[in-house]
C-alpha cells in the first residue's frame, strides 16, 4: 500500500461525513457544530485538488483536469489597474454593494450585451459569484421553500438552499437532451411552494447551453407559480458553435423575479480575485445588501478596480481565450470519440466535459468516486468524480479543459488506457 493512500481515503470521505448525531458520537452540551453548517457539501473539486497537490509533494507527476479555473493568468491590463489603485492608495473600505463606476460599468455592460437597462442601484458586487449565489438564497428563501436546481450541477446550489432551511428540489438533466434543463421538466416539479428556479447556462459540468425558448419557458413558468429565477451566468462568454447566450433578465420586462449571478473569475481569467455581482429586483436590493453588510461588508477596493478595467477593456482578452477553450474542446470531443466504453455529450459552453463512464463502473463494479481515485492513484490523473455534482451525477466523471493542449491529450490517453484496463475491455 501507498503511504499516501491512508490519507487519500480520509479526504475523501470527509465530504460524506456523518453529522456527529447520526453518528451517536457523544458531545459535550453545546460543544458541537451547527447542523446547518455540517449539512454543507463544499466544492470536491477543492478536495480532490488538495489530494493530487499532496501526491505531487511525494514526487508523483499529476495531470490536472479536476479544477475549472482558467490556466491563463490575469490579462496584463487587469493586474496593472489594480497594482495602479493599489499603489494609488485605494486601500480603504468600499460601499458595501461596491464602487459606483463599477456598479455602472456592471450596469453598462448589460444594457450592452443583453440589451436590457438596468439600473446600477439594482447591482452589488460581491465576492466572487459564489458569495453571490449565497447572499441570494439568503435574501429568498424561508424554511420549507422548495428552490429547484439543476442536477447535475454546480454543488453550492444544493447546500445553499439546504442551509437556509429551503427544500432543494433536482431537475434531472438529460443526455437525451443535450443535458439542458426544458420547461417540460421544470413544469413537472414546480409546486406552491417553489420559491425559486436556479438555472445555470452556460451549464457546469455539462457544458449544456439553454435555447432562447428554454430560458423564456422557464420564465414563464416561474412568473405564474410566482417564484424567481436565479440565474446563474458565470460562463456567459465561454459559448461555442455560433450559439447564443439567453438571460430571464430579457424576458422580464420589469425586473421583478429575476435574480442575475455573475463574476469575473472564468471568463476573465480572474478566480483568485473573488469578484463577482447580483443583480436583483428593486424589492430585494436591500435586504440582499443587509446581507452582503453581515458577511464581507463590501469587496477589496483595489480589486475592484482591476473589474472596472476588466468590463471597459477584457473583451478582446476574453475573445482569445474562448478560442482557445474552442480549439481544446475540439481536441477533447476527438480523444474521447477514440475511447472504448464510453461518450460524452458535446459540450456547447463552459470548459468542462462530463464523459459517461457507466460501462466502465458497471464492467468493473465500482463507482464514479471510485474510479476517479484509481484515476488519480494509479494513473495519475485527476478528474472529479460525476456524484459531487448531485445524485444525477453518478455515472460520469468531469474533466475541464481549461489546461494546455499536452496536458489535455496526455491526460486523456492516460484515461483511456485506464478504462481498458479497469474495464478488461
Ligand atoms: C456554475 C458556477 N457558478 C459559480 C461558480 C463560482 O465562481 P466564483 O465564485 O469564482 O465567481 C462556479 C465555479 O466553479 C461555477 O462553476
Amino acid at each position: 500500500m501507498y503511504p499516501y493512500r491512508i490519507f487519500f481515503l480520509i479526504r475523501l470521505e470527509k465530504v460524506e461525513i456523518a453529522p456527529p448525531w447520526e453518528d451517536g458520537v457523544k458531545l459535550k452540551p453545546r460543544l458541537n457544530a451547527a447542523r446547518r453548517a455540517l449539512n454543507i457539501q463544499g466544492e470536491s473539486s477543492f478536495i480532490v485538488l488538495g489530494n493530487a497537490k499532496m501526491l505531487e509533494t511525494q514526487g508523483r507527476r499529476i495531470i490536472h483536469l479536476e479544477i475549472g479555473e482558467p490556466d491563463f493568468v490575469t490579462p496584463a491590463n487587469i493586474r496593472e489597474a489594480a497594482i495602479r489603485a493599489l499603489k494609488d492608495g485605494n486601500t480603504h473600505y468600499t460601499p458595501t454593494p461596491g464602487m459606483l463606476e463599477l456598479r455602472k460599468a456592471i450596469a453598462d455592460k448589460t444594457a450592452n450585451d443583453l440589451g436590457v437597462e438596468v439600473c446600477f442601484e439594482n447591482v452589488s458586487v460581491t465576492l466572487g459569484s459564489k458569495e453571490a449565489i449565497f447572499a441570494a438564497l439568503a435574501s429568498i428563501v424561508e424554511e420549507g421553500d422548495e428552490v429547484l436546481y439543476p442536477n447535475p450541477g454546480y454543488p453550492a446550489y444544493e447546500s445553499g438552499v439546504r442551509f437556509f432551511g429551503g427544500k432543494p428540489v433536482p431537475v434531472r438533466l438529460r443526455e437525451e437532451d443535450e443535458f439542458r434543463m426544458t420547461p417540460e421538466e421544470v413544469n413537472q416539479l414546480v409546486s406552491d411552494r417553489t420559491k425559486a428556479i436556479i438555472i445555470n447556462s452556460p451549464e457546469n459540468p455539462t457544458g449544456a447551453v439553454l435555447s432562447k425558448d428554454d430560458v423564456k419557458g422557464i420564465v414563464e413558468i416561474a412568473k405564474d407559480a410566482g417564484a424567481y429565477v436565479v440565474s446563474d451566468e458565470v460562463y456567459r462568454y465561454i459559448i461555442y458553435d455560433g450559439l447564443k447566450h439567453y438571460s430571464p433578465i430579457q424576458f422580464d420586462e420589469n425586473l421583478e423575479n429575476t435574480i442575475v449571478v455573475d463574476g469575473f473569475s472564468k471568463y476573465y481569467a480572474m478566480t483568485g480575485w473573488r469578484l463577482g455581482y447580483v443583480i436583483t429586483p428593486k424589492h430585494l436590493t436591500e435586504p440582499l445588501q443587509l446581507v452582503l453588510n453581515l458577511i464581507t461588508a463590501c469587496p477589496s477596493s483595489f480589486i475592484q478596480v482591476g473589474g472596472i478595467e476588466a468590463l471597459r477593456n477584457g473583451s478582446s482578452a476574453v475573445k482569445r481565450m474562448v478560442e482557445q477553450y474552442a480549439a481544446r474542446r475540439e481536441i477533447v470531443i476527438e480523444e474521447v470519440s477514440k475511447m472504448n466504453g464510453v461518450h460524452m455529450v458535446r459540450p456547447r459552453g463552459a470548459f468542462y466535459g462530463f464523459i459517461n463512464v457507466k460501462e466502465i463502473i458497471n464492467r468493473a463494479n465500482i463507482n464514479s468516486l471510485k474510479l476517479a481515485s484509481i484515476l488519480l492513484e494509479k494513473y495519475g490523473v485527476a478528474v472529479l468524480h460525476g456524484s459531487a455534482m448531485g445524485s444525477f451525477g453518478e455515472g460520469y466523471v468531469r474533466i475541464s479543459y481549461a489546461n494546455s493542449v499536452e496536458n489535455i491529450r496526455n491526460g486523456l490517453r492516460i484515461m483511456s488506457k485506464a478504462f481498458n484496463e479497469i474495464a478488461g475491455f
